[in-house]
């Protein structure tokens, strides 16, 4: 069988830094409140000028740097991503050209915070057809452009940042000792649409508006999702949450993270977190943690991991990966 496996990572945030007392300096807000509610110290900030698809190319020629091979074998690029650089062309066809991948096919996957998870199903379903080889799976935001700075209650949630995976065919035996991507479950729940939402757009205002969101309500499914999620990719391999080494979980909120992990029985240290440095990336964010972890050598080579996430839509999925 055909296994999708990760041989490359990839990370880039912007050099700007805005810590939540800066951000108290022009909204009511403060460092105490956002610490509690949300475990999040400061974001990064991308600077006029840099694009999501800049983000984007920086993670991802990292990745293909850490997987050691040339860009002419990349065969498909998914750019998982809420915020491209405009309405069309897609970001990844940016990224295409700035990366002068010709060989591949590029386009966008957006299903907000759940981006990524989504996208590297994508990628999956593609290996294991045949019809990629080399995929770059990248997860890239610019959400501060999407923030009303005036609304307390989203603006210091989100930071900007851009992380990356190369996936490469390899053959399996089609057990759950295989390397490589063993499953994957997504959702959406359409009725959720107006909880989480952006109040513009090309076909509705014209504009490009911002981010709206009923937090508590937000909260309330997140858990349920993200451990319904995970418990379906265990279900499918016939695995079991204690086989779990690593949850790179998407980065909202440190206390949905603490609750994810007692519902699934899995240490605090096993469960990754970057919200505190990062804040909220969107669908950047499992692949920056990811990264990061990689890169500080966490993973060990049979380790499994489960990624999940949770957003907009309502959407949320989970990806169970063998290292
Ligand atoms: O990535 C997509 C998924 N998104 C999420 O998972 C986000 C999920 N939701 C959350 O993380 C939390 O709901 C929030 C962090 C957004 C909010 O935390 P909360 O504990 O649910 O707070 P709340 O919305 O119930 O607000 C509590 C109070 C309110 O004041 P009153 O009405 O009790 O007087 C808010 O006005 O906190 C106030 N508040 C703030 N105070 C200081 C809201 N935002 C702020 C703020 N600073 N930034």
């Amino acid at each position: 069988m055909r296994r999708a496996c990760i041989i490359g990572t990839g990370a880039y945030l912007p050099e700007k830094v805005i810590s939540n007392d800066d951000l108290a300096k022009f909204v009511d807000t403060s460092d105490e409140w956002i610490r509690e509610r949300t475990g999040i110290r400061q974001r990064h900030v991308a600077a006029e000028g840099e694009f999501t698809s800049d983000l984007a190319v920086a993670a991802a020629k990292q990745a293909l740097q850490h997987a050691a091979i040339e860009v002419g074998s990349i065969d498909l690029i998914i750019v998982a991503t809420t915020t491209p650089d405009h309405t069309f062309p897609a970001c990844a066809a940016a990224v295409q050209r700035k990366l002068g991948a010709d060989s591949a096919v590029a386009f966008d996957v957006q299903a907000v915070c759940s981006g990524f998870v989504y996208a590297l199903a994508v990628a999956n379903n593609f290996i294991i057809a045949g019809q990629a080889h080399r995929a770059l799976v990248i997860g890239s935001e610019t959400f501060s452009r999407l923030l009303d700075w005036n609304d307390r209650s989203t603006c210091v949630l989100f930071g900007d940042g851009a992380g990356a995976v190369v996936l490469n065919a390899e053959d399996g035996d089609g057990t759950p000792s295989d390397r490589g991507i063993l499953a994957t479950h997504l959702g959406s729940d359409g009725r959720h649409y107006d909880a989480l939402f952006v109040d513009g757009g090309p076909s509705s205002t014209g504009t490009t508006g911002h981010v709206r969101m009923n937090g508590r309500e937000v909260f309330r499914h997140a858990v349920t999702a993200l451990v319904g999620a995970s418990e379906e990719v265990l279900k499918q391999t016939g695995l079991q949450a204690q086989d779990i080494d690593w949850v790179v979980p998407h980065q909202a909120n440190a206390r949905i993270l603490n609750a994810v992990a007692q519902r699934l029985h899995i240490d605090d240290e096993r469960m990754l977190m970057t919200v505190d440095h990062h804040a909220n990336t969107s669908a950047a964010s499992i692949p920056l943690t990811l990264a990061e972890a990689d890169a500080a050598g966490r993973f060990k080579r049979d380790q499994l991991l489960v990624m999940n996430a949770m957003g907009g839509g309502f959407s949320w999925g989970a990806a169970l990966v063998r290292w």
